[in-house]
């Protein structure tokens, strides 16, 4: 049961796909008037935990925290962080006597305070939104009602769930060309690589620079024939310069954000002085969608949405402010004394209030501030490319992740969780995120693996690697000054296993994945979620069940030699050395210390369950299955529905899923 309140004028975001009448009347919520904004409270019971909020920092249990929804480039991920690079207001409450769902649906600004300032109060501050409530048995039930309100989380095409290679720093063909020839050599699957902004002739987005790319098509094409494509970036701000066409067209056409005084608003992001397309616009977004076709006609298939919260490095109000501020310290000569004030203008710079405010937007034929849509942003630019692609091919799948977003996207994209780091905190933040991201419906996700920033070690990159091969978007990304592509390690034969994993393990997580998106249902699950009767199931946070079959628990701490696992019932554990190597071993329900070695996955197979597991492949596009063997965990015969689809189909993939009928042992 869902019921929808309205507070203010909300602007419609577009989130929901099925209109609810509005309720009037009481909510679960107490609710008070503060400085324009409405605080809904609600008073915890001990026992409560609290989930949802999407890509947030933390816990799975989102309990004693404040989060606020906020898109923010801000790369320094630490844990006393409150807002990220996306929006996903909805929170779960379970309890003893009461279990409910909201979804604060408003493209400004919320404060999620779950019990930071009274441990025992739940406060949520937004103003203009409009609250669904959703009632249901158990915190499964209350996410697939809140999944039939948002719509059918997006599907990539299948080569996507293959494993891709990043980095800030290939600065043109040869190096892309190396990094295909090296995976090779050493034997290593690979089925995407990423272009970063340097593609691009002076940070233009949809323009490829000639010097460096002289033929990306050919390029393209020459990859393809290795089953690897090219994935380039797209940023959101776009350069303005007289003479680009893009920026051209955009200025003539009034489709970028304006100032009060309806002029276009300079942000300064990669390419210095630029503007942002008025995605939330429906003819500004169509006309920048429609930009795409420039690289598709080249022979790309997919991209990355970058710098989409919009993050800026400084915009006109805070430059200004920054100028003022600068130039009346050296009027007064304090430049020298004064040094925190100096530092503090022009840290103040990025991502600053005074630009956010001032600029607009135009949507449902009404003018916002940017400041009151802010989190729809990235949503916006990405449902521009969804739009396009729709249009060109609407019986095709193509790839498109974005870095930041907001709840109603995951129709159109998934999202990468942003500039981590190579830290082991990282890595067990990721799998935390996995549940939080699926409640809101992104289920294609994914972070940078070995991290992004700082210098990985082979150790946390082998042990991220094995995480990484269960999540649906793979793929290692980094900026550091020390090279991560997975053949630069010295154990090159467990990287290579490793990978090959992933591969093997294909036909289960891709059809799992089908199953969750169309189902509306989470790929990956808490346990506590999975066995709401078992008590100690219920703090568990470094183990998930992904989708129906099995249960993961990764290592994830610097010299461990392996991990205690809790398991709540009887289970099979499978100890992978290679796809077609591996021990099965079963356990009793209990808790085990388990050895894990640097190149071991290790997963477990719950009771009567099974799972299709094919041999390991070096791209999608190579895996056979139709000779698929079965990891098997029962004593009867057992249904598994298998995805059988040609991996690029868009209509109608249900009719793909068959019924497989697989005996006991
Ligand atoms: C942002 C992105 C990162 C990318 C970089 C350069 O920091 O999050 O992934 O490599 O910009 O484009």
């Amino acid at each position: 049961m869902i019921k929808r309140y309205r507070y203010g004028a909300p602007v419609n975001t577009e989130a929901a796909v099925i209109q609810i009448a509005e309720s009037k009347g009481q909510t679960v919520f107490s609710e008070r008037e503060c400085e324009g904004k409405t605080a809904f409270g609600y008073e915890m019971e001990k026992e409560d935990r609290v989930y949802g909020l999407g890509e947030q920092m933390r816990g799975i249990n989102k309990r004693g925290w404040i989060y606020e929804s906020w898109n923010t480039d801000d790369p320094i991920l630490t844990e006393t962080r409150v807002s990220l690079y996306t929006s996903h207001n909805f929170i779960m409450v379970i309890g003893k006597n009461r279990s409910f769902g909201a979804f604060f649906d408003c493209g400004g600004k919320v404060v999620f305070d779950v019990g930071y300032t009274d441990p025992d109060v739940l406060t949520v501050t937004a103003r203009d939104c409009n609250l669904y409530l959703i009632e249901g048995e158990s915190a499964l039930e209350i996410v697939q009602e809140f999944r039939g309100l948002i719509g059918t989380s997006y599907i990539p095409p299948k080569w996507a769930f293959g494993f891709g290679q990043s980095h800030w720093g290939y600065l043109n063909e040869g190096d892309i060309r190396t990094v295909a020839e090296n995976y090779k050599a050493c034997d290593m699957p690979l089925d995407m690589i990423y272009l970063d902004i340097d593609y691009m002739e002076r940070f233009q987005d949809f323009t490829v620079d000639k010097k460096a790319f002289p033929d990306l098509k050919k390029l393209a094409a020459d990859m393809k024939k290795e089953n690897i494509r090219l994935i380039p970036i797209i940023d959101a701000a776009v350069k303005a310069e007289k003479g680009y066409s893009v920026y051209d067209e955009g200025i003539e056409k009034g489709y970028f954000c304006k100032n009060q005084k309806g002029e276009p608003y300079i942000v300064g992001v990669w390419p210095q002085d630029s503007v942002l397309p008025d995605v939330l616009n429906p003819a500004a977004r169509k006309w920048f969608g429609s930009q795409y076709k420039v690289l598709m006609d080249e022979g790309i298939e997919g991209f990355w949405n970058d710098m989409n919260e919009p993050g800026i490095f400084y915009g006109e109000e805070s430059m200004a402010a920054a100028v003022k501020t600068i130039e009346a310290l050296v009027a007064s000569g304090r430049t020298k004394k004064d040094f925190a004030e100096v530092q503090g203008a022009v840290f103040n710079l990025p991502n600053s209030m005074l630009d956010y405010g001032a600029f607009y937007h135009e949507k449902d034929g009404k003018r916002y501030c940017h400041a009151e849509v802010h989190n729809l942003f990235g949503y916006y630019m990405t449902r521009a490319a969804a739009e396009y692609f729709e249009e060109r091919d609407p019986d095709k799948r193509f790839l498109m992740f974005s870095r930041s977003s907001y709840i109603g996207m995951h129709r159109y994209g998934g999202i990468w969780t942003g500039d981590n780091a190579a830290w082991w905190a990282h890595l067990l933040l990721n799998l935390k995120m996995l549940p939080s991201l699926d409640m809101c419906g992104f289920l294609f996700t994914g972070a940078d693996l070995c991290g992004f920033g700082q210098n990985t070690t082979e150790d946390l990159a082998l042990r991220w690697l094995a995480l990484g091969i269960f999540t649906p978007l793979m793929r290692n990304h980094y900026n550091a000054s020390r090279p991560q592509e997975y053949y630069v390690f010295k154990n090159k034969e467990a990287f290579r296993n490793l990978l090959g994993i992933r591969y093997s393990l294909l036909p289960y997580l891709y059809s799992e994945f089908v199953k969750s998106a169309l189902r509306g249902q989470m790929l990956f699950k808490p346990l506590a979620f999975e066995y709401p009767q078992d008590g100690r199931a219920q703090t568990v946070e470094d183990q998930l069940c992904v989708g129906e079959s099995i249960m993961i628990a990764p290592v994830y701490e610097q010299n461990a030699k392996g991990r205690y696992v809790y398991l709540p019932e009887e289970m099979k554990l499978i100890r992978m050395r290679a796809g077609d190597r591996y021990t099965q071993e079963v356990l009793p329900q209990g808790s085990h210390y388990i050895e894990v070695a640097l190149d071991e996955v290790i997963f477990f197979l719950r009771k009567n369950r099974v799972m299709p597991l094919a041999r390991p492949a070096k791209n999608v596009a190579s895996l056979d299955e139709k000779n698929l063997t079965w990891l098997k965990f029962t004593d009867r015969p057992v249904t598994y529905e298998i995805c059988r689809d040609d991996g690029f189909v868009k209509k109608n993939l249900e009719r793909y899923i068959e019924r497989v009928t697989v005996n006991s042992d």
